[in-house]
């Protein structure tokens, strides 16, 4: 099924600033895979991402969605086949309700009133925000509001989902409720996040951002493995690999360290 298919090659994008903010990636991307990036703030992976959506376009360097090069001519269907949750969802969010941002897309894609209707009701059940259905976006919490953004993308089918930094502002339940919700999704998925026990939870494979350029790409556990590594690329091991201080061997906390045994 090469439609589900992102191949990056060789990108390098500057701003107009002249600050370069990808130096030459490459990877390619198979159907069905799931695939975090991770890197420090500034890093690029936005930029990146930004890039598999068209939103911006190679300076120099290819990105492929499926069987076409993402072009100018491509980019429609290209944003049909890659559903992309921004980083900041004030980006994405600009209708006067909830309902009616969610709505666009789909009435965009032309399909009939009651098919849309039923793909929002569908997609704010899913992300648990049926009830904020007719307030202005704007007024929402950042959370509300990414949470949002996430339907709207939802709403589309999208073949390829790309998210960036889609657990950041949520609450516990929603973050857990993102996390089953992006386990269920069986098509190719790429996150960007800081989030790396959700890595752990989610994707088989890890890219590792540092400075424009890729330092890593492989396996997740491999990749949180490797300490010189993340000192190298300035992450933090996932919390799940981390030892506790007290124990020895690193089977579970010290007895004394539990909650419950606290006097
Ligand atoms: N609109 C912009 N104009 C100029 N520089 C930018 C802009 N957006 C991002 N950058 C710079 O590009 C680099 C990569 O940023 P970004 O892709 O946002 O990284 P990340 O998402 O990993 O934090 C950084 O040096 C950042 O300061
Ligand atoms: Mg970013």
């Amino acid at each position: 099924m090469s439609h589900h298919i992102i191949e990056v090659q060789d990108l390098k994008f500057a701003y107009p600033d002249k600050t370069a903010a990808l130096k030459g990636i490459s990877f390619r991307i198979e159907h069905g895979e799931s695939v975090a990036v991770v890197g420090a703030n500034g890093a690029g992976k936005s930029t990146l991402l930004l890039h598999l959506n068209g939103y911006l376009t190679p300076q120099e360097g290819k990105v492929r969605i499926g069987d076409y090069p993402l072009t100018r001519k491509t980019i429609l269907e290209a944003r049909r086949t890659v559903g992309m949750v921004f980083q900041d969802p004030d980006d994405q969010l600009f209708m006067a309700t909830v309902f009616d941002d969610v709505a666009f897309g789909p009435l965009n894609l032309g399909l009939p009133p009651d098919e849309v209707k039923d793909r929002v009701y569908r997609a704010l059940a899913t992300v648990d925000i049926s009830h904020l259905s007719d307030r202005p976006p704007h007024r929402l919490s950042a959370g509300q509001k990414r949470r949002v953004a996430i339907a709207s993308v939802l709403t589309m089918s999208p073949d390829i989902l790309v998210m960036d930094e889609p657990s950041a502002g949520l609450d516990p339940r929603a973050r857990k409720n993102l996390l089953v919700l992006l386990q269920g999704f069986k098509h190719s998925k790429i996150i960007a996040t800081h989030d790396l026990d959700m890595v752990m939870d989610l994707c088989e494979r890890t890219i590792v951002m540092h400075d424009g350029l890729i330092m890593a790409d492989g396996p997740t556990r491999e990749i949180f493995a490797d300490d010189a590594l993340l000192a190298e690329s300035h992450l933090e091991k996932p919390l799940t690999m981390q030892t506790c201080p007290a124990c020895s061997p690193p089977a579970g906390c010290h007895p004394r360290l539990r909650p419950s045994q606290k006097t």
